[in-house]
C-alpha cells in the first residue's frame, strides 16, 4: 500500500466554491460577465504600451531585464513619491516599495503583521481578495460598518492586529467613505497604534464630485515632517492603466516598508523589471494621465447605463444607491429570505454572471445582495444581462 501524503494546509478546506463557478464563467460562450472588477480592454492604448515596452529593453536593458531591487526601481519610487506628497505629505523613496499587484501587498500585509487566528477589523462587506489572501493566517474579523450612525471606530480597532479600508468606491459595495469618517478613522488609529490599510484601486474613478482627501493624506496633514504615520496606502496600475502588468505600489512609514520589503523577499525577490520601466514610462510620459478622462466617460455612461436597466426590470426585487464611482453596483434584495448563491446557480443557467454577497464575508453567511460590474460590457449588453437577471430571479429554484 501507498504511504499517505501529507495533508494540505488546513486553511485549504475554508475557501468556497463560488469563487470557483464565478471565475471559470468566462469561459461559456455567450455569457454576460458582469461578475469581475475588470476594465474595458478598449481604454488600452495598445501601440503606445507596445512602444513603452520596446524602449523599456533597448533603451534600458540592465532594469528592464536584470534581477530588481526588492523593494522595486528607485526610479519608480522616486515618481510615485512625487506624485503622492502634497504641501502637507512629505514623501521621500523610503516611504514607498513596489509589489506585484496591489493583491502581493495584501499578502505581505498578513506576513508582517498577522500571528496566527490575529483579530482584523475590516470594512465589511470584505473585498475577496484580502479575505483570500489573509485565510492562511486563520485570521478574525470584527466587521466595521462605517456607515452606521452607531460606530465607534476606536472601540472597532482595539486588539486588532491592522484595520482594513477600502474607501473610495469600495470593492463590493461601490460605497464613497465621506471626510468626516475618514477623520474619524485615521483618529482611531491615532489614538490606538492600530495600522490602517487604506486600499486604494478605484481612487482615480471619481465620476460625478471632486476627489475626497485620501487618509495618507490626512496622515501627513497631521504631522509635518518625513511621513510616519499609521496609514499603508496601497495603489495599483491595474485600473489606471492596465492589470496584466502586475504593477502595485505601497506608500508608508519606512519601518513598514522595510518589513515588507524582507517579506517580499521570500515571496517573489522582485518585480518584473520590464513592467516597473513600463509603468516609470507610462507615468512620467503623461500616458497615464492623458488616459484618464477617456476612462471617466466610457465608465461613467456604463455606470448610468447599468443603473437606468436596473430601474426598469429590477426595481421590484432589489435596492441599491448609484454610485458616485469605481467599478460595482451593490444590490440588496428587498426579500429578506433571498439566498444569491442560489441566485447565482440561476443567473448562470439564463446567461449572466452576477457576484453574490457571501464571498465578501468571512463567515460566507450574507446572503442577500449581489455585486454587479459596469465597467467591462457596453450599454446593450448591461442592458441585456439585467433582463436575464430579473427573468433568473423570478425563475422558479
Ligand atoms: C479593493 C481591491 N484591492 C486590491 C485589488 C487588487 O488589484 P491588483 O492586484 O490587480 O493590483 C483589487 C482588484 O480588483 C481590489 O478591488
Amino acid at each position: 500500500m501507498a504511504p499517505s501524503r501529507p495533508a494540505f494546509a488546513r486553511w485549504l478546506g475554508q475557501t468556497n466554491d463560488v469563487t470557483q463557478i464565478f471565475l471559470s464563467a468566462g469561459q461559456v460562450p455567450d455569457l454576460i460577465n458582469m461578475a469581475g472588477g475588470l476594465p474595458d480592454p478598449s481604454i488600452w492604448p495598445v501601440d503606445d504600451l507596445a512602444a513603452l515596452a520596446a524602449s523599456a529593453v533597448r533603451d534600458h536593458p540592465t532594469e528592464a531585464l536584470a534581477y530588481s531591487p526588492i523593494d522595486g526601481l528607485p526610479a519608480l519610487r522616486d515618481l510615485l513619491a512625487a506624485r503622492y506628497a502634497t504641501p502637507g505629505l512629505t514623501l521621500t523613496r523610503d516611504n514607498v516599495m513596489i509589489t506585484s499587484g496591489g493583491m502581493q501587498a495584501l499578502d505581505l500585509i498578513g506576513r508582517v503583521l498577522l500571528e496566527e487566528g490575529g483579530l482584523i477589523a475590516a470594512q465589511a462587506p470584505t473585498y475577496l481578495g484580502a479575505l483570500d489572501a489573509w485565510r492562511p493566517h486563520h485570521p478574525r474579523f470584527r466587521p466595521m460598518r462605517l456607515e452606521a450612525n452607531d460606530f465607534d471606530p476606536a472601540a472597532a480597532f482595539a486588539g486588532a492586529q491592522f484595520a482594513y479600508t477600502v474607501p473610495n468606491f469600495s470593492n463590493p459595495t461601490g460605497r464613497l467613505v465621506g471626510l468626516a469618517q475618514r477623520q474619524a478613522l485615521l483618529a482611531a488609529a491615532q489614538a490606538t497604534g492600530v495600522w490602517l490599510i487604506e486600499d486604494d484601486p478605484y481612487g482615480t474613478l471619481y465620476y460625478d464630485g471632486a476627489q475626497l482627501p485620501r487618509l495618507l493624506t490626512l496622515a501627513g496633514q497631521a504631522k509635518p515632517g518625513p511621513y510616519d504615520g499609521p496609514v499603508v496606502y496601497l495603489g495599483t496600475l491595474s485600473k489606471e492603466v492596465a492589470p496584466g502588468f502586475r504593477i502595485g505600489w505601497v506608500i508608508a512609514a519606512p519601518e513598514m516598508i522595510a518589513a515588507l520589503t524582507a517579506a517580499k523577499q521570500g515571496s517573489d525577490m522582485c518585480t518584473s523589471g520590464l513592467n516597473q520601466r513600463i509603468a516609470l514610462d507610462a507615468f512620467a510620459s503623461g500616458l497615464a494621465d492623458r488616459m484618464l478622462p477617456g476612462i471617466l466617460d466610457l465608465y461613467r455612461s456604463r455606470r448610468d447605463a447599468l443603473c437606468a436597466a436596473m430601474a426598469r426590470d429590477l426595481a421590484g426585487l432589489f435596492d441599491w444607491d448609484k454610485p458616485e464611482g469605481g467599478m460595482f453596483v451593490w444590490a440588496t434584495a428587498k426579500d429578506p429570505g433571498m439566498d444569491t448563491d442560489a441566485l447565482l446557480k440561476k443567473t448562470l443557467a439564463h446567461g449572466v454572471c452576477i457576484t453574490p454577497s457571501s464571498v465578501f464575508d468571512p463567515e460566507g453567511t450574507h446572503r442577500r445582495s449581489i455585486r454587479i460590474n459596469f465597467t467591462l460590457n457596453p450599454p446593450e449588453r448591461l442592458a441585456e444581462g439585467v433582463r436575464r437577471l430579473a427573468r433568473a430571479a423570478a425563475a422558479p429554484a
